[in-house]
C-alpha cells in the first residue's frame, strides 16, 4: 500500500519578502547561461515532430513519469502533446509501450528546454506544472520556477497556463508573479472530493492522503500591464 504522504511545512509564513524583488530583477535582465550541449541534443529530438505539427502544441513541464502526458494526448488526440522531465528513471516509467503517436516523451532540463523552445519561436496551446519540487526553504526560494531566472522565457512561451502544487503557499507565489508579468490567474484548490479526475502520480498521492491542492490558471493576458523599471 502506498504510504501517506507528508504536508509541505515551512517556516516560511506567506509569499516570500523577496518576491516582487526577484520577479522584477528577472523581468529587467536576460538570462544569460550558456546552454548545456546534451540539452541542445535533447532538443533537438523534437524540434522536426514540432514544426511538421500542424495542430496545437501542449507541454507537460516536469511531466514525472509521463501519466499525465499520457492522458493529455489520448484528451486531446489534435494535439501534440510533449511531456518533459530530467530524470531519466522517472520518464516513461509505467507507461504502456502501445503509446498515442502524438505523445511525445522527452528527457530535457527545462532551463535550457523552454530556452531553446523560445528562441525557435514556439507558441504553446497550453502550458502545465504539475507539482513542481516546492522548495519550502526560505533558503531555497529562487529554485522556485517564478523566482528563477527562466520565469520570463517560461511564461513567452504563451498558451494557458496551469500550475498545481500542494503548497498553498507556492500557488499564491505563483499568482503574484503572473500579476507582476501583467498575467491575471485564478487560484483554486482540489480535495479527494472534488477533483472532477487525478492528473498526475503525485496529485494521487497528496488527494488520497487527504490534502488540499492548489490550482492556479491564467485566465488573461492582455488586461494588466506587467511591471516597468
Ligand atoms: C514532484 S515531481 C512531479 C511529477 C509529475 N508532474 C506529477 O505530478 O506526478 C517534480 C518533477 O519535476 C522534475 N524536474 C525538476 N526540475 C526539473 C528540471 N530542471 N528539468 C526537468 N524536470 C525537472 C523532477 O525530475 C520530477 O520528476
Amino acid at each position: 500500500m502506498q504510504q501517506p504522504s507528508r504536508r509541505v511545512t515551512s517556516s516560511q509564513t506567506g509569499a516570500h519578502p523577496a518576491l516582487a524583488r526577484t520577479v522584477a530583477k528577472h523581468l529587467r535582465q536576460t538570462w544569460q547561461r550558456p546552454l548545456a550541449a546534451h540539452s541542445r541534443q535533447a532538443f533537438a529530438a523534437c524540434v522536426e515532430p514540432v514544426a511538421a505539427w500542424s495542430g496545437p502544441i501542449i507541454l507537460d513541464a516536469g511531466c514525472g513519469t509521463g501519466v499525465s502526458s499520457l492522458q493529455l494526448a489520448i484528451d486531446n488526440p489534435e494535439a501534440l502533446v510533449l511531456g518533459v522531465d530530467k530524470s531519466a528513471v522517472r520518464l516513461g516509467r509505467g507507461l504502456p509501450d502501445d503509446r498515442p503517436g502524438n505523445l511525445l516523451l522527452l528527457r530535457a532540463d527545462l532551463v535550457d528546454l523552454w530556452r531553446l523552445a523560445a528562441a525557435t519561436g514556439w507558441k504553446l496551446a497550453k502550458h502545465y506544472l504539475f507539482y513542481p519540487n516546492p522548495w519550502p526553504k526560505p533558503g531555497h526560494f529562487g529554485r522556485r520556477w517564478h523566482a528563477h531566472p527562466v520565469f520570463p522565457t517560461l511564461l513567452a512561451l504563451g498558451g494557458e497556463l496551469e500550475l498545481r502544487t500542494n503548497w498553498e503557499t507556492y500557488a499564491l507565489e505563483w499568482q503574484q508573479a503572473l500579476a507582476l508579468h501583467g498575467r491575471r490567474a485564478e487560484l483554486d484548490s482540489l480535495d479527494a472530493s472534488t477533483a472532477a479526475s487525478i492528473v498526475s502520480p503525485f496529485e494521487r498521492k497528496y488527494l488520497l492522503s487527504g490534502q488540499r491542492c492548489f490550482r492556479v490558471r491564467v485566465i488573461a493576458t492582455a488586461d494588466l500591464c506587467p511591471l516597468r523599471h
